[in-house]
């Protein structure tokens, strides 16, 4: 009676598995590498490779699914198109006809907000359309379809989260408000490329992690894909301010340039989610930095 998690040596997937393990649940942790952390919990497993796939439903009693693992934004393998579509759309696929085969209970697939792309003026909710501009936030797309096609075809119970960008402890790629952090910590200052007016639309971890539980665990589904976001919309400008805010010192700058994800997205409409399923984001920015801030100090002291 375990709950699969894919992606578990990631940012959403370390979060995940410590939350699961303090509230008693089993869990089954798969990832394709540890990321140089000592994990002796985690398989090895590759969503490419069928046979290990398989492995992982015949080998534990699997009853759900939380899905992510992925190439895990539009900045990464860039180069490699093809690699994405792999792992992100045929490795979501295989892991469905396991989850479908061994009767799993629902099946949380971790979709983007990506899937909107650049949508301009105006308010987003479920019903915007579908307009990626990248292969990756294509394959988000293609994840979302074959949720529900699996639902209407094999009766696999799934549900789409539209996450928003995530920071927090064990993040990897790049992500501003890291970088902020390390070059305070070290003493440094950040001079940060942007466009004053651009929208960013940050989530603290701890929120995606509550909202992937309250998805996995709600009866049944009005809907079949969410939004979720942190639910306050700012500019660089406004994020600068809240990290000197929660870094008292922290000395950033801001120069003429552009987001690598240039997407225009003003503002997310998450009431779907708060409606049907009772959550919404409670970490306030700069609470989330100072606790970001904190994990990475002890990290590098331990280092
Ligand atoms: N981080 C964000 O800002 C964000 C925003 C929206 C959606 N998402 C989605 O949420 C999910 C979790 O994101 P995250 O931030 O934890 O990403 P992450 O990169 O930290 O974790 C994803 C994990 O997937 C693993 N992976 C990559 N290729 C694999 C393969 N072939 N086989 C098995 N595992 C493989 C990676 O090793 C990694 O540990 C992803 O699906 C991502 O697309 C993330």
């Amino acid at each position: 009676m375990s709950i699969l998690i894919t992606g578990g040596a990631g940012l959403v997937g370390m979060a995940l598995r410590q939350r699961l393990a303090q509230l008693g649940r089993p869990v089954v942790a798969t990832d394709a590498v540890s990321h140089g952390r000592d994990d002796p919990d985690l398989i090895i497993a590759q969503l490419t490779d069928q046979a290990a796939v398989e492995a992982l439903f015949a080998n534990h009693d699997i009853t759900a699914v939380i899905h992510c693992g992925a190439i895990s934004g539009p900045m990464l393998a860039r180069d490699n198109p093809g690699l994405v579509v792999d792992v992100n759309i045929a490795g979501t696929a295989r892991l469905m006809d396991q989850a479908r085969r061994h009767g799993v209970r629902r099946f949380v697939f971790c979709s983007s907000i990506s899937v909107y792309g650049s949508v301009g003026p105006g308010v987003i909710n479920e019903a915007t359309p579908l307009r990626p501009t990248s292969v990756y936030a294509a394959s988000k797309v293609s994840g979302e379809a074959l949720v529900d096609a699996f639902l209407t075809e094999h009766g696999l119970d799934g549900v789409s989260l539209r996450i928003a960008r995530v920071y927090g402890p064990h993040r990897r790629g790049n992500c501003v408000l890291a970088d902020v952090i390390r070059n305070h910590l070290a003493g440094n200052g950040t001079v940060i490329p942007c466009d004053p007016n651009f929208m960013y639309h940050y989530v603290h971890v701890d929120d995606v992690v509550g909202a992937i539980i309250t998805a996995l665990d709600a009866g049944r589904l009005p809907e079949r894909r969410y939004n979720v976001a942190g639910g306050e919309a700012l500019t660089m400008p406004d994020i600068v301010a809240t990290a000197q805010q929660a870094l008292p010192g922290a000395r950033i700058a801001m120069v003429a340039g552009q987001d690598d994800v240039p997407d225009i997205q003003r503002e997310f409409d998450i009431s779907a989610i708060a409606r049907d399923l009772g959550w919404m984001p409670q970490m306030p920015l700069a609470r989330g930095i100072a606790l970001y801030a904190e994990s990475l100090a002890q990290t590098t002291a331990a280092q």
